[in-house]
């Protein structure tokens, strides 16, 4: 059976969309598994945009609509994740989103990962996403607003019986106005990967390509490595400077 893991987070932009695109990327890339990727958060979509698929003629809400199938939508990002976009303009902004867990179902029957970005709100999008996914994933920043933020959205994902995996805390720095052992106390999970702001990131989002790929050797991009290994229970090895000079030259 297919996992179905959703990315959460109780405020906005604090580094789903990222997770999922570099995550999914990683998973099917660095560990061969058949990955799809899905953009629930249809009121904000970008997970299009970070990958460069946002002009795709067909997308999710052609597909809540009754207009097309998920097969139909769903389309091979160069990774080797399979991604299923979201509508980025604002006409498409309002949508029914009752389909979606029969959607991303009959998706699931066809992969070993499907993750499911979603939006930071308490609307529609959200309670149906809850019915759709068995195992979530809580993305934070390391700082009071967000953290508590995320913890409400962490009891709403456990109170729908979804598995919490823990706490990604993105964008961590050297001086952070909280710990990690403070997240951790205070959201009751444990954090199962740290981050750090990185220009990789950025840079990965300007030239739509996740930044696994992108800087593969930079520290967030080994950062979502190392998760995706935990995910699937492998160990991802760390490549040495070495093994990093013998690659730069194409070795
Ligand atoms: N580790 C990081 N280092 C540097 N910048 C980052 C990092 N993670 C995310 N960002 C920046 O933060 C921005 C927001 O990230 P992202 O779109 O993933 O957030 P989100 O939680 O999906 O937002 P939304 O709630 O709007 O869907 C990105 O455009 C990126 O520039
Ligand atoms: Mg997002």
């Amino acid at each position: 059976m297919a996992r179905i893991i959703g990315i959460f987070s109780g405020k906005g932009g604090v580094g789903k969309t990222t997770t999922v695109a570099n995550l999914g990327s990683s998973l099917a890339h660095d560990f061969g598994k058949k990955v799809a990727t899905i953009d629930a958060n249809t009121s904000g979509s970008s997970l299009g945009i970070h990958l460069g698929m946002h002009f795709n003629p067909v997308n999710l809400n052609n597909v809540l609509k009754g207009e097309i199938t998920e097969w139909d939508a769903l389309s091979e990002h160069g990774s080797g994740m399979w991604v299923l976009p979201a509508s980025i303009k604002l006409k498409d902004y309002f949508v029914d989103h009752s389909k979606l867990p029969d959607v991303i179902s009959r998706i699931s029957k066809r992969f070993d990962i499907v993750l499911v970005d979603t939006a930071p709100t308490v609307g529609s999008e959200t309670a149906w996403t809850f019915n759709a996914v068995r195992e979530g994933i809580i993305v934070t920043n390391p700082d009071l607003p967000s953290v508590i933020d995320s913890l409400k959205m962490a009891k709403r994902v456990s109170d729908h019986s979804i598995k919490v995996l823990g706490v990604v805390v993105n964008r961590s720095k050297k001086k952070q106005s909280m710990t990690n052992s403070d997240i951790e106390k205070l959201m009751g999970l444990p954090i199962i990967s740290e981050v750090p702001e990185d220009k990789s990131i950025e840079k990965g989002i300007k030239f739509n390509v996740p930044s696994v790929h992108l800087y593969p050797h930079s520290k967030a991009s080994i950062a979502f490595k190392r998760l995706a290994g935990d995910i699937v229970g492998e160990e991802f090895e760390t490549p040495g400077f070495l093994q990093m000079f013998r690659r730069r030259i194409g070795l």
